[in-house]
């Protein structure tokens, strides 16, 4: 095979389709990506088998166009990079058994990726020079953990949520003041036009020792405040929530930072898109002597250049492949 090695990355864990090809280690030759949010909208989250149903739906005629989007043909691929886990076992199945067919049929090496640690690898495709070691605090919908990492490949958990994730509860309020799935943006939109201080809901776990999280006692404080006050304005009820969320994460995360000796903290997943987070982690980690980077904000929320990108450093660096026998796992860790 002449040329840079290519990676044809595939992302089915949950409700997005997507599909990336990536040249190297960190040239996004195209990154396509496909909701599935207006199909779960009418249930107020996602149903499993709808979503894997839609992959399979979906998933040839994405991996067509992103191929063609590179401009490169099929056999230029030298590897797959597919989400092995955490997501929905469905799901999942349908993108990891797409992916095992294709690394089949061209005759190239698999490699199952670990969606938590592609959100790492997101920090990688933004600043390729900001090499480890750093803290890594990953803040998704389905997930909220910090994570030290000591270089790509070698990580040490050090804290997450004994309940929902950060993501979760947002999208949990949201539905309370009658904000579609998924609420996070938009909370974090109309929190701009209110008063984050109007409501003091309480910031469960942020003086308990450890790294450890807990979100579901604010979202239960939220609605017993929503049928004390039905008349309490929305903006304020998403700023007031917004800032217990992020207040939480910004002291866990940088005392843990200081706590590990790194001096940098990266903040990856769907919640580090948003704008008020970002300004309170960057100004206390000022404050604090902890520098804070986040990915742009494309590279924040689900895609697939970071499961290429990440796939491709453990095939290329660490000589990773799996068999065609691997199978998905739902609960997969790190
Ligand atoms: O990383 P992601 O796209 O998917 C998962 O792996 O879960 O994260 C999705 C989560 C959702 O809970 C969504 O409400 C939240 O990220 N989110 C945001 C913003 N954009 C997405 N939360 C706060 N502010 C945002 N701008
Ligand atoms: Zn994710």
């Amino acid at each position: 095979m002449k040329g840079p090695p290519v990676t044809l990355g595939i992302e089915t864990s949950c409700d997005e389709t997507a599909v990336a090809v990536l040249q190297g280690e960190t040239k996004i030759l195209s990154d396509l990506i496909y909701s599935q949010a207006d199909l779960h909208s009418r249930y107020g989250g996602v149903v499993p088998e709808v979503a894997s149903r839609d992959h399979l739906r979906k998933l040839p005629y994405l991996v067509k166009d992103a191929i063609a989007e590179a401009g490169i043909g099929f056999e230029r691929i030298s590897l797959v990079a597919a989400t092995r886990g955490p997501g929905l076992i469905g799901p999942l199945l349908v993108g990891f058994s797409y992916g095992k067919g294709m690394a089949y049929g061209l005759s190239v090496p698999i490699v199952g990726v670990n969606h938590l640690e592609g959100h790492i690898f997101a920090h990688r495709l933004a600043h390729p020079e900001l090499d480890p070691p750093f803290m890594a605090l990953i803040v998704s919908g389905g997930h909220t953990c910090l994570v030290d990492v000591e270089g790509y490949g070698n990580y040490r958990v050090v804290g997450s949520t004994v309940d929902d994730a950060a993501g979760e509860a947002l999208d949990k309020v949201g539905k309370m003041i009658g904000i579609g799935y998924p609420a996070g943006a938009e909370i974090d939109r109309i929190a701009g036009k209110g008063d984050p201080e109007a409501i003091p809901f309480p910031r469960p776990m942020a003086d308990s020792p450890g790294f450890d999280f807990s979100f579901a006692g604010l979202k239960t404080a939220v609605l017993y405040h929503l049928r004390k006050n039905p008349r309490e304005r929305v903006e304020d009820v998403a700023a007031s929530t917004l800032a217990s969320v992020v207040e939480i994460l910004t002291l866990k995360s940088i005392e843990a930072t200081r706590r590990y000796h790194r001096n940098r903290l990266i903040v990856v997943g769907g919640v580090a898109a948003s704008a008020y987070l970002r300004d309170r982690m960057t100004s206390t980690g000022r404050e604090r002597g902890v520098e804070v980077d986040f990915p742009p904000i494309r590279f924040c929320t689900d895609n697939t250049a970071m499961i290429a990108a990440a796939g491709a450093f453990r095939h290329l660096r660490l000589g990773e492949s799996d068999p065609l026998s691997a199978v998905p796992d739902p609960r997969l860790g790190f």
